[in-house]
């Protein structure tokens, strides 16, 4: 049951995905190795702006994982439910493995027991190949799933659509780990607003609330992930600026430094406690068993591990209990907090680094910082919070924000930041830089290298965005490499500083071009750079730029005129500089380039036409080159090809999923209507009367069968196949159901009826007595009508008594109803025929002002005589008595139980009742159109 309520969950999340209306929201998504968050900006009246969008299992964070199993993908927490028993099946860490050389990831997914079926693919990443043993999945397309699932869960949230969001990623993620994740994003059907670093987010949600206009500070936050740790020391301030003509102040944050250890996280912990209990297991065990050999074994281990290192943060010891951990056989053990921290020593030591790092770095003390933000899951640990303490000289580690939810909640803040649609109330300027520095490097023919040919680009912690540009003197074709600043600094797995390689064009044929021309100065290149919001650095565009001097024939103009311009030529050759000239056919750009000859038109009203000179000019012609982007051995980023395919097979993956959530939805109808119906017939007596004892028995053994059928072939049949067998039961069921419900509905429906009867004689005697223009014809109509209502419901009934309550009804409760309101309806006209207009003589003299104002208690504005007439009337009678009126929502208001098969599906699972306890209130919830 509880397997069928989880996938109820499922469904049902899935499903409403779909009507969503069309104002949108934007989210962001903090995606971790081993966890997904999300973030929704969205500005709804009376909604929480921003809030985390939980998933279908009511969860604030779901697991990064994707699982390939039975011709089926699961993301999420769907995924999770396998990880035990398929460890080769359920991918974990794809982001991680993003951008990575293959020897690297080979090693990686080793050391934490991970037994996927990697290839080496043709960037020299990794590929990995699913359980069909022949699809390869690349890092970017299975994170692509994981992103894909986040942007599902912000939508179902947010019941708008999403496609805009920011994503973070941790400091250390360097250009070719950037690229990728952008491009799973691509491949996702995201739109990346932009990466944030994950420091930023942090900082943001700290700042966002404060004030700093009476004081700035430095603060230090420390994030302990599973996988890697980041202490990021952030400056925040205010200053003054003039908005609207006022002086208002504008808090800010500045990144000063973050330093990072990309390979020390809580997953280190559980490692040291694996290595552990598998010692401790191999040795109960003794005959040479090793359990490290079994990678079922392992996921077990690991996943008990995790609860483990989990007590141990609230208690002194920590029981561990793995059953048929290796061959049938269990294991058992118990573990002191003070034998974990001893494994871990070294552990502990290496945590304090980052902020050793940049206290140092920074030449701040300790006491000078004001804060120290302790987030992510990996500081729950005590002994990393007393280690900080201690050598913090600090007994107190600051934890004003929530561990896990900070970084994604700040994020949204910079989506909703950039985004279009969305005004922040507060502001919080935020200035993040890059993480690393990056070089620039010139190679090629007959180029000397010196100082310029190879140099710093972006330092370190330069502000993003940015663009700049670079200007060579060369007339050959060269390469442009870009690298990084520090060998010492490289993003995990990278072993070359070189990240991207562009092979520049066109710059020996535009000079050839231009060699037999005065050439003023040496052909140089322009080489135009950005450093995108999201750190990626890149080669844009560049230009030869080519100077020449040359004779050109110019207007004569009048040297009066001239004359106020003392130095014309040189004037004019200092213009030539930036307005380039160029014959039409030299140029590929016409945008940048304009003739500078003057127009003799425009100058004739300034100038007198002295016939032409012939003069020295220096013009400039700048040609667009050709970049080309080359390999350069580390893992590239995808292909256009390769992005088109991906996306091809994602959204083939996509549509699978769709039919197998519908088949599973439709099964459960099924499943669901059968065991409610069950219920029913077994403990409503009153079905006993609207049915035959036979038709109750076939009823019965039809449910049998198909419940048989379910649970035999019925286990893997399609969707169509399950509403067969639905509609197949609804037919006998509906009309049962449809009885039952009428026992009750139907005389209710009568009985409303007749008490109308008796409250329509008051009614016409009301009419007789106050509202005498109304015509006894009139009137007449409206008796007849309840006349033949009467005896139509006097027929039915005598009919109805005659026939059992198991056969077809002789009427329904509807038919009774629509009647009664036809009735109702002619009554309510009747009772509107207005009093005949009195032939009133318009006074001689009217007051304008006098007139508007008694017509106003009218509240109508087009007030004439007759309208004025009406409101004099008494009013009791223009409304019939509300305990007479109906609607028919008194009769949709089922009692008890409809015949409706239950649509479970609508609520969440947590709210779900068994089909068991279907109360009268669920029942009109659910159902109540
Ligand atoms: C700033 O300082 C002034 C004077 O010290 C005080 O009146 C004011 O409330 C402070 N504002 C904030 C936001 O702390
Ligand atoms: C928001 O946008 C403004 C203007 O571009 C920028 O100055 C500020 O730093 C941004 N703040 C955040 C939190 O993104
Ligand atoms: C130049 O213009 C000035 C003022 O407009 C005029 O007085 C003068 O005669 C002109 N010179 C010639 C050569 O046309
Ligand atoms: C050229 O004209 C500008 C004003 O347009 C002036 O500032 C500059 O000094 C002039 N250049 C020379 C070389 O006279
Ligand atoms: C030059 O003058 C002609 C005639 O008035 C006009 O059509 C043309 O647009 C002008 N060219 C420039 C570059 O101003
Ligand atoms: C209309 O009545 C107002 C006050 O009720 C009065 O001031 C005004 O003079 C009257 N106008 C005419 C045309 O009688």
């Amino acid at each position: 049951m509880s397997k069928l309520m989880f996938r109820l969950g499922l469904m049902v999340f899935m499903l409403l995905l779909h009507s969503v209306p069309s104002r949108s929201a934007v989210s962001s998504i903090d995606l971790g190795s081993e966890w997904i968050k999300v973030a929704v900006v969205n500005l709804k009246p009376g909604q929480a702006p921003i809030s985390i969008a939980i998933n279908e299992m009511s969860k604030r964070k779901s697991p990064a994982l994707v699982a390939f199993h039975a011709d089926d993908r699961l993301i999420g927490e769907e995924a999770a439910g396998l990880v035990a028993r398929y460890p080769d099946k359920v991918y974990s860490q794809v982001r991680d493995l993003i951008g990575k050389p293959f020897s690297h990831v080979k090693k990686f997914l080793d050391s934490l027991y991970l037994p996927f079926n990697v290839v080496e693919d043709s960037r020299g990443g990794v590929g990995i190949r699913i359980d069909d043993g022949v699809t390869v999945y690349s890092p970017e397309e299975l994170t692509a799933m994981i992103l894909g699932y986040g942007l599902k869960l912000a939508e179902f949230h947010s019941k708008v659509p999403v496609k805009d969001a920011v994503i973070t990623v941790p400091p250390y993620f360097g250009q070719a780990e950037r690229k990728g994740l952008l491009q799973a994003a691509q491949l996702a059907g995201l739109n990346a607003l932009s990466l944030v670093n994950e420091h930023s987010g942090a900082a943001l949600q700290y700042g966002i609330d404060k004030d700093f206009s009476n004081g700035s500070r430095h603060v230090i936050f420390y994030d302990m992930g599973s996988s890697s740790t980041y202490a990021a020391l952030v400056y925040f301030s205010a200053y003054n600026t003039k908005e609207y003509g006022k002086t208002v102040s504008v808090n800010q944050f500045q990144v000063k430094d973050v330093r990072w250890d990309p390979e020390l996280g809580g997953q280190n912990m559980e490692l040291r406690l694996v290595e552990h209990f598998a010692d401790e297991f191999n040795k109960q065990v003794g005959n040479g068993i090793d359990v490290r050999k079994s990678p079922k074994a392992m996921a077990k281990l690991k996943k008990q591990v995790k609860r483990t290192k989990e007590i141990l943060s609230a208690n002194t010891a920590a029981p561990i209990s793995v059953e048929s951990l290796l061959d049938d056989r269990d294991f058992r053990s118990t573990i002191t907090r003070q034998q974990f921290e001893e494994m871990c020593e070294d552990l502990w030591e290496r945590s304090i680094i980052p902020v050793k790092e940049l206290l140092k770095q920074s030449g701040l003390k300790a006491d000078e910082i004001y804060a120290y933000e302790l987030i992510g899951g990996g500081t729950r640990v005590p002994k990393l919070q007393a280690k900080l303490q201690e050598f913090l000289g600090r007994s107190v580690i600051d934890r004003h924000l929530d561990a896990d939810e900070a970084t994604v909640l700040g994020a949204s803040l910079h989506a909703a930041n950039l985004s279009d649609g969305i005004k922040l109330n507060r502001k919080l300027g935020m200035i993040d830089g890059s993480m690393y520095g990056f070089m620039m490097d010139l190679d090629g023919p007959e180029l000397v290298k010196d100082e310029t040919t190879t140099q710093l680009l972006v330092p370190r912690l330069k502000k993003l965005p940015i663009k700049m540009y670079r200007s060579i003197t060369h007339n050959k074709d060269f390469d442009v490499s870009l690298l990084y600043e520090n060998e010492d600094l490289l993003p995990p797995g990278v072993t070359s500083r070189t990240f991207a390689k562009y092979a520049v064009s066109g710059l020996a044929d535009a000079s050839e071009k231009y060699m037999s021309r005065n050439l003023s100065s040496p052909v140089k290149a322009n080489l135009h750079f950005s450093l995108s919001r999201s750190g990626i650095l890149s080669l844009d565009r560049a230009d030869a730029v080519i100077e020449i001097s040359e004779w050109v024939e110019v207007l004569k103009k009048n040297q009066t005129l001239e004359n106020t311009n003392a130095s014309a030529p040189l004037n004019l050759t200092a213009e030539s500089d930036s307005a380039n000239s160029a014959e039409a056919s030299d140029v590929p750009n016409p945008d940048d380039l304009t003739t500078n000859l003057v127009n003799s038109t425009e100058n004739n009203q300034n100038s007198v036409d002295l016939g032409t000179e012939k003069k020295l000019k220096k013009r400039t012609f700048r040609i667009p080159l050709q970049i080309s982007e080359k390999n350069v051995g580390s893992v590239a980023p995808l292909s256009e090809d390769s992005l088109y395919d991906g996306k091809l097979r994602l959204d083939a993956l996509d549509s699978k999923d769709a039919e197998r959530r519908r088949t599973a939805e439709l099964k459960n109808d099924l499943e669901g209507y059968i065991y409610a119906t069950r219920e029913k017939l077994d403990y409503l007596d009153e079905l006993q009367k609207v049915s035959s004892s036979e038709q109750r028995q076939s009823f019965i053994e039809k449910l049998d069968e198909v419940q048989d059928w379910l649970y035999t072939d019925g286990e893997d049949a399609s969707a169509t196949q399950f509403q067969e067998r639905l509609d197949q039961l609804k037919a006998i069921g509906d009309p049962i159901f449809f009885r039952y419900k009428e026992l009750t509905a139907r005389p209710e429906a009568s009985q409303s009826a007749k008490q109308y009867f008796s409250e329509l004689q008051q009614i016409v005697s009301g009419w007789e007595s106050k509202k005498p223009w109304i015509s006894k014809e009139k009137i007449d109509q409206v008796l007849r009508q309840a006349e033949n209502l009467k005896s139509w419901l006097n027929d039915k009934e005598t009919e109805q008594q005659k026939i059992s309550a198991s056969d077809t009804p002789a009427f329904t409760s509807q038919e009774v109803i629509n009647k009664l309101l036809d009735l109702q309806d002619k009554v309510a006209s009747t009772n509107r025929i207005p009093k005949p207009k009195p032939k009133v003589e318009k006074p001689t003299v009217k007051n304008e002002t006098d007139e508007s104002k008694s017509s106003s208690s009218s509240k109508d504005d087009n007030s004439d005589s007759k309208k004025q007439e009406t409101v004099e009337e008494p009013t009791e009678h223009d409304e019939l008595p509300s305990s007479t009126s109906y609607s028919t929502k008194t009769f949709a208001q089922s009692p008890q139980l409809t015949t409706e098969e239950p649509k479970m599906s609508l609520h969440p699972p947590s709210h779900l009742p068994s089909p068991g306890q279907f109360t009268p209130s669920l029942a009109t919830t659910l159902f109540t159109p």
